[in-house]
């Protein structure tokens, strides 16, 4: 299953990760949550693919370690996701939907 679109209805800000949002609930190792708000990366449905990173035309995205994760020991993280342009690209390319992008998200968390 990917990222849960209405992940800001169900979900609730637990943290910030260098700037931007984390959105729990967050166990760690096992359960990282998702982070970011207008490019939102669900890190317990990555699994380290990187074709965002390769593909992002704004370099949104940076890997961070997450070791002992069941999925993957490594995500990709929106650490620039106030550059993102909306293409899509990323939403298009990972294979397992675990990103999400809305600018009208970020904006509400704005207000
Ligand atoms: Fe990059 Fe994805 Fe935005 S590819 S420009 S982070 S929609
Ligand atoms: Fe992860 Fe999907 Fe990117 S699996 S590394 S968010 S392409
Ligand atoms: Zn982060």
């Amino acid at each position: 299953m990917g990222i849960d679109p209405d992940f800001e209805r169900d979900r609730e800000v637990v943290a910030d990760h260098d700037g931007h949002d984390v959105w729990g609930p967050v166990e760690e190792p096992e359960r990282l949550g998702v982070h970011g708000t207008h490019v939102a990366v669900d890190f317990d449905v990555c699994l380290g693919d990187g074709a965002c990173l390769r593909d992002c035309p704004v370099d949104v995205f940076d890997w961070v370690e997450t070791p002992d994760h069941p999925v993957s020991e490594l995500k990709a993280d929106p650490a620039r996701e106030d550059s993102c342009i909306d293409c899509m690209l990323c939403v298009d390319v990972c294979p397992v939907d675990a990103i999400d992008v809305d600018a009208s998200r970020a904006a509400r968390r704005d207000d």
